[in-house]
Parts: structure tokens; C-alpha cells; sequence
């Protein structure tokens, strides 16, 4: 998730942009950039490093010019650095994107086979080369509309892009295929970003793009295309929302905001490695990881998963499913206590490390105590450039986008994701999993997206529920395995943003110990999709109410087997019975933000707790 901006008109535009940069910076920090077209030439500036870096560096040359497009960047493609950072030139042309090109290898080679000389790691400078290319080099009328035309058509993936160029200093193009992109209308003057905030200091007069549609933005009219290149009319819309609430895209908080982005979060962590043939049959391609070259993967007696907090959570989820898929024995532990244990090593083991930062304190100690031992590491991680990308041997990326709220929702589900295609590629190589099984799973994980977003729609139900319970003294969450792991992140959720005392217990362990603290006023929360477990479950499900708890199940979309033993069920979609924490985990998390809300809480930025935690 990256932020694109554009202005023409009779303004200075690189005080525009560095404003519409500021509203977007949410969107991504960790560089920045302008290209601003002034006098027939394209300045363009860009630095790494928070919007500070570049203000800095602009204030002592600000370009002039009254077009030009801005970027603030959340890595994908290539660390973090001022070469990566956008915009990317190629001739007289700039482009800034935001999105995934899918096929830049390919394209890279392609483009390299007729000269072209690369200059970053990102996968957008081969939009900016394939551009360059057709206006250079295929003769036709097109122009530079013409030219974006040609290579929109060789690129697969997502993407919101703005383009100028030297040689047309009256007009910006552009365009979007699955990531947004508002133009705002002014008087002699258009403006564009990839989210209305960054609009609202100049007008509240919007048009926004369709899938694949093309603008061209003149400083006094612009032209709408289709992606087949017809023309269309465009009636723009009146926004009345106040700046901040835009740019939490109209939710209250960003954590409520981030719950809701897991739909989008799950597709683009999957769609990039999960591959289906013109046949309908599926593949895992991990660019990263090759299973094939390095035999680690198929020889591994032993995987151990370190990390921290949720993460921590989302490696137990991994436990379950690496177990079950792989047949390989997989430990578990958090990183603080990893790093002092005096643990058996082998280094022959798989190591991997989960943590959305990638900058934990723990969990980096730990990494290079396994690397010392002469661990190969893969990491898992939702920041490109973070201290653990860098030092890993190997990076799976959640595709998550920056997570601002502390409390973690879509990374986790993100990073089981990555666990869960991981636990599959695994299983299908060392043969544990056959043709026809490892379809259905990934025809499942397809579906999941889908039913994130029907989810989501039922959250009317979590309010209300919330609204009865958010003063309880004592929540406990119960489950058994995947159910256990999704009721530990949502004990966490609960404590951290409610300060509710909240617990979670293996349900089998209620009669050891936690069944002495029910009474009326604790609210049981049990997490129940593991179907062959529920005749168990049900029954601990019956010594909480018999000791006067509140009981409340989470379970599938058509289970009945607890309407007559417990106050209240709330239904999920149906999924596999191992993919379930992808889904039971959002009503959890929903609880949660609706009780802190209902508290007079801010759940963004709770009490004594920091987003990454750099220190011991
Ligand atoms: C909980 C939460 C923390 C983090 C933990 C690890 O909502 O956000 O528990 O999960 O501090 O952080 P990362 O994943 O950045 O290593």
C-alpha cells in the first residue's frame, strides 16, 4: 500500500503535493517523492525516509511548476532507499504506482533483451520502461496515451499510476486496476490521490475511477476512458466527510479500518504466489523460496517458529497446521524466553521468525542466536527493509499494507496466510498431501477473501453483543488446538484495548485449575470449528453455565450442535476445519474494538503499549 498524488494548474504544484503527501503518508513512510514539471523539464526529487526527509531536502530547492506527481512508499519491490523510491523516469517520462506488478520479472528480461538498463529493485520502474519503450519505439499516432495503452496491456497485477512527460507539459495520465484512485475537480485546475483526504484542502468535488478506467487530466477539462479506450462521461460526486475521517476511509479508528481491510490484505498476500493454470489446477510460487534448488525443505527433521505477542499467536496457528499438513514435528516458542533457553539445537532445522515489524527487540535477539548456531532463517514479515528482512536468509512478505492501530488484526491473519501456504507447499513436496487434497485447499484459501467480506457484514451482531458484555469483570476464551491459538489473540485483543482481565485456556485444561474463577459474572467465549472435537467441547461448554457464566460459541454457518447449551452463537462461513482462524479470529476482534469504543477507550493507541517494541 503506497500513496500517489497529481496536480495541474495554475499553483505551484510541490507544496500541493507534499500537503497531499502528508494526508497519505498513513498509506506508507518509509520514502517519499515529486516530479514536477516546470520550464520543459522534469525535476524530480526523492529520498528515503519519512515525508521530513524529502521537506527538507525540497526546502532548500523547491522545483517549480504547476504539474506534478508525488508518492509516498510502503516497499514491496526492493528495500526502502532513495533509488527506489518513486517517481521512476525513464527518457523524458515519470511514473509513480501503487500495486503489485505480478509479472515485472518477466518483464524486466523482456525489456533488458532490448537494451534497457534497470536502475532499482522495484517492480515499477518496468512500467516506466515498457511507457518509454512504446512512445519511442512503436511508431503509430497513439502519443503518450497511446504508449501507456500498449504496456497497460503487458502488465498483470494491481495498480493505481500517474504519468507525465517532458513532452506533454499539459497533461497527467491515469489509471487504476484494483487499487484506488480519486480525481478531484477544482477551477482551472485537477487533482489526484489515492485517497480523498488528500483532496479535501482543495475541493470536495470528485470523480472516482472505475476498474481499468484511463483519465487524462488537462488544466481545463479532463478525459475518461474505459480500459478499451472509450470514451466516457463522468459525473463527479460531493464529498461532506471532514478531513479525518477520511483518511481512516470513514471508519471511527484505524483499527477498525485494518479489521476491515483483511478481505483485501488475504488477497493480495495470496494472489501473488497462489497460481491456477488455464486447466483450473493450482500451484504455490513463492518467488522467494525454492524448494527445489535447496533441499533443506524437503529434509528438515524439525521446524521451530520464534516471535512475539500476536505473532507469537499466528506461530502457534503455524504449529497446528505445519504439524498437520507436513508431518513435521514443529516447536514453538516465544522469543524473550527462546533467546535465555538453553535449547537443543540443530541446525539442519527450519527456522522461522514472525513479526510484523520485523523490528522486535526479542525477536531479532533470537534470529541471530539460531543464525550464530548456524540456523538457515526465513522470516516472515510485513515490512520490506525492516532489521529482520535484511538479515534473514529468506523473506516471505505479508502483503498486509502499514498496520497503524497497536493492536495487530491484519497482519496476523496475514502472516497465517503465509504459514498456511507455507504448511501446504511443504506437505504437497514431501508427498503428504495428494493432488486432489491440495487443490481442495487451495480452492478453500481462494474462497477465504470472499468470506472474510460476508463476515464482515454480520458485525452488527458483534456490536450489539459487545454492548451487553464490555463491562464484564472477566472474559475467558476456550478452544481446543487452531481454536485454542485463535482464543489466546483474542484474550490479547481484549486485554490490550479493553483492559479487560481476559484469559485464554485450552478447553480441556477448564477442569485443572481456571474453572474455579466462573461465577455470574464472566463471560465465556468458545471458539468451536474443529468438528471432530465438539462433542468434547460442548461439554466444558456446559461447566462454565453450570457455574452461572455467560456463554457465547463462535462456530460454522449451519453447526447446531450448541443452540440448546450455550446463551448465544454467532456463525462464520464455512471453511476448512484447519483454515478456520482466518475467520474465527475477526469476530474476536471486533469484540474487542466494539467494547474498548463502548468503554470510552481509544483503541488505536491503548495504554502502555507501543506499536514495536526496540527495546528489551
Ligand atoms: C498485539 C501486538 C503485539 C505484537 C508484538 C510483536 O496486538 O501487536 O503483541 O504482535 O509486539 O510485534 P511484531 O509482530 O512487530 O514483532
Amino acid at each position: 500500500m503506497c500513496g500517489i498524488t497529481g496536480y495541474i494548474g495554475f499553483q505551484e504544484a510541490a507544496p500541493i503535493l507534499l500537503g497531499a503527501l502528508k494526508k497519505l503518508e498513513y498509506r506508507g513512510y518509509d520514502s517519499a517523492g515529486v516530479a514536477v514539471l516546470g520550464r520543459g523539464q522534469l525535476k524530480v526529487s526523492k529520498a528515503k525516509g519519512d515525508l521530513s526527509v524529502l521537506e527538507e531536502r525540497l526546502g532548500r530547492e523547491m522545483p517549480e511548476g504547476t504539474l506534478g506527481i508525488g508518492h509516498t512508499r510502503w516497499a514491496t519491490h526492493g528495500e526502502p532507499s532513495d533509488v527506489n523510491s518513486h517517481p521512476h523516469v525513464a527518457g523524458r517520462i515519470a511514473v509513480v504506482h501503487n500495486g503489485i506488478i505480478e509479472n515485472y520479472r518477466r518483464l524486466k528480461e523482456w525489456l533488458e533483451a532490448r537494451n534497457v538498463v534497470f536502475l532499482s529493485d522495484t517492480d515499477t520502474e518496468v512500467i516506466v520502461h515498457l511507457i518509454n519503450y512504446h512512445y519511442t519505439n512503436v511508431s503509430g499516432d497513439g502519443g503518450l496515451f497511446g504508449a501507456v495503452r500498449e504496456a497497460l496491456l503487458q502488465l498483470e497485477g494491481s495498480y493505481a499510476l500517474a504519468v507525465v512527460s517532458a513532452d506533454f507539459p499539459d497533461r497527467i495520465i491515469a489509471v487504476r486496476k484494483d487499487s484506488p484512485l480519486i480525481v478531484g475537480l477544482g477551477k482551472g485546475e485537477y487533482f489526484l490521490a489515492s485517497d480523498v483526504s488528500a483532496l479535501l484542502a482543495h475541493t470536495r468535488e470528485v470523480c472516482y475511477l472505475e476498474e481499468q478506467e484511463i483519465t487524462v487530466l488537462y488544466r481545463d477539462h479532463a478525459d475518461f476512458f474505459t480500459g478499451e479506450g472509450e470514451r466516457v462521461i463522468r459525473t463527479p460526486v460531493h464529498v461532506d466527510w471532514d478531513t479525518e475521517a477520511a483518511e481512516k476511509g470513514g471508519f471511527e479508528h484505524f483499527m477498525l479500518k485494518e479489521i476491515h481491510e483483511q478481505p483485501r490484505a488475504f488477497t493480495d498476500t495470496l494472489r501473488p504466489r497462489l497460481k491456477r493454470s488455464g486447466t483450473g489446477d493450482y500451484a504455490i510460487d513463492f518467488e522467494e523460496i525454492s524448494f527445489d534448488e535447496d533441499e533443506t525443505w524437503t529434509t528438515a527433521p524439525r521446524i521451530v517458529i520464534t516471535a512475539c505477542g500476536t505473532a507469537w499467536h499466528a506461530a502457534m496457528v503455524g504449529k497446528y497446521a505445519l504439524e498437520h499438513f507436513t508431518r513435521i514435528p514443529v516447536e514453538v516458542d516465544v522469543a524473550s524466553e527462546y533467546r535465555y533457553r538453553n535449547v537443543v539445537f540443530n541446525p539442519k532445522d527450519i527456522f522461522i521468525v514472525v513479526s510484523q515489524s520485523g523490528e522486535t527487540a526479542d525477536t531479532l535477539a533470537a534470529m541471530r542466536f539460531a543464525r550464530k548456531e548456524g540456523a538457515r532463517i526465513l522470516a516472515i514479515t510485513n515490512v520490506v527493509g525492516s532489521t529482520l528482512a535484511r538479515e534473514a536468509d529468506l523473506v516471505l512478505h505479508t502483503w498486509a499494507g502499514p498496520e497503524i492501530a497497536v493492536a495487530s488484526t491484519k497482519a496476523f491473519t496475514s502472516q497465517l496466510i503465509c504459514l498456511y501456504l507455507l504448511a501446504l507447499k511443504l506437505g504437497r513436496a514431501r508427498s503428504r498431501i495428494s493432488g486432489n487434497d491440495y487443490r481442495r485447499y487451495l480452492a478453500s484459501l481462494e474462497a477465504i477473501p470472499a468470506q472474510a467480506e460476508e463476515l464482515l457484514a454480520r458485525k452488527e451482531a458483534i456490536q450489539r453483543f459487545a454492548s451487553r458484555h464490555f463491562n464484564k469483570s472477566k472474559v475467558f476464551f476456550m478452544g481446543r488446538q487452531f481454536d485454542y491459538a485463535v482464543s489466546l489473540e483474542s484474550a490479547l485483543k481484549l486485554k490490550e484495548i479493553n483492559y479487560t482481565h481476559s484469559e485464554a485456556f485450552a478447553a480441556g485444561e477448564l477442569k485443572h485449575g481456571p474453572i474455579a474463577l466462573m461465577d455470574r459474572d464472566t463471560l465465556a467465549v468458545t471458539i468451536a470449528t474443529q468438528t471432530r472435537l465438539f462433542d468434547k467441547t460442548a461439554s466444558n461448554i456446559q461447566e462454565v453455565r453450570s457455574r452461572g457464566a455467560s456463554s457465547l460459541v463462535i462456530t460454522w454457518d449451519g453447526e447446531h450442535s450448541f443452540d440448546t447449551i450455550t446463551d448465544e452463537v454467532f456463525r462464520i462461513p464455512k471453511t476448512e476445519d484447519t483454515f478456520s482462524p482466518l475467520l474465527s479470529v475477526i469476530p474476536a476482534q471486533l469484540f474487542a474494538y466494539y467494547c474498548s469504543v463502548l468503554r470510552g477507550n481509544n483503541p488505536d493507541k491503548p495504554r502502555n503499549l507501543a506499536k514495536s517494541v526496540t527495546v528489551e
